[in-house]
């Protein structure tokens, strides 16, 4: 498939994330995968201990693009907030966040349908906001990063987390490699909107930036099997039909063309930590 990025297509975005199982089924096959890296939503609650100036106190916490829930979850474990609030397009996503929730009821967090364009909390009304791994689906994030100044209460923080352009670019090499997609290294990046070199110069123009973290996050694929889990739900590829969406497929196809062994991929992950304009007060 070509034409628009399909991480910005909306009409690829029920394909993406329309079912939690291929988003649970492509994190699962990247976590087994991890040999170096510190877990994200861990790294996000020790920036913004670091950062806010009353992390004992916190109100009003947003995880914008929450996906399954998992950040929000942790936010809500290891942070003494009021309450903390998922936000994510996909309905199916939000479902499945709450049946997650549904299993920890001590934690005061709850999870919205919403589009992280008009976020639906009033001026001033958040102490942290959280972006991770999500407005590279933005066409336009520098409009999700000024709600995110409106929302945010004085002394407020956002973190927004994203990845490198050439993150997993190991997989590139491979499946042009195998003949699959010869084109495989040439493709635009999916982080092409939000990425590690352009996220703080995104967030100075609504925010004040305090602090910009990279963190390098590798991954070792045992071989053919378990990088078949991951790519047959990467839409990045041009792909033969039947490929695309069907790991035991690919894995079978990878099989036939190159010897298994394990392949190590990375992906750099930058942390932008930020504030509302004008500071702390
Ligand atoms: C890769 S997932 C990241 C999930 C989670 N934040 C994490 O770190 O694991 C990207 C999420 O962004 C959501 N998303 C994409 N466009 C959105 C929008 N306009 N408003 C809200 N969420 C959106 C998707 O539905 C998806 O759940």
């Amino acid at each position: 498939m070509s034409g628009t990025n399909p991480f910005l297509d909306p009409a690829r975005q029920a394909e993406l994330y329309g079912h939690a199982s291929r988003l649970a089924g492509r994190s699962n096959a990247l976590m087994r995968a991890k040999t170096a890296g510190r877990p994200v939503p861990d790294s996000i609650v020790g920036l913004v201990r670091n950062h806010h100036e009353r992390p004992d106190r916190l109100g009003l916490v947003l995880d914008l693009g929450c996906g399954r829930g998992t950040s929000s979850l942790t936010l809500a474990q290891e942070l003494r907030t009021r309450r903390v609030v998922g936000l994510d397009a996909a309905p199916a996503l939000i479902e499945q966040a709450r049946q997650r929730a549904k299993r920890l009821p001590a934690l005061a967090v709850s999870f919205h349908h919403g589009d992280f364009h008009h976020l639906p909390v009033s001026a001033g009304s958040c102490d942290v906001i959280v972006a991770a791994f999500c407005l590279y689906h933005s066409p336009r994030p520098q409009t999700v990063v000024a709600e995110i100044g409106r929302a945010l209460a004085p002394g407020g923080l956002a973190v927004l987390v994203t990845k490198a352009l050439d993150s997993y670019r190991e997989m590139d090499r491979l499946v042009a490699a195998t003949g699959l997609d010869p084109r495989a290294e040439q493709h635009e990046s999916l982080y092409v909107s939000a990425h590690s070199g352009n996220l703080a110069d995104l967030a100075a123009v609504s925010l004040d930036v305090l602090g910009v973290e990279h963190e390098e996050h590798r991954f070792t694929f045992d071989g053919h099997d378990h990088v078949a889990e991951y790519l047959a739900t990467n839409p990045k590829y041009d792909l033969a039909p039947g490929l695309y969406g069907d790991a035991d497929a690919l894995a079978a196809t990878l099989h036939e063309l190159l010897p298994d062994e394990p392949l190590t991929t990375r992906s750099l992950v930058t942390f932008v930590v930020a504030q509302a304009r004008g500071g702390r007060r």
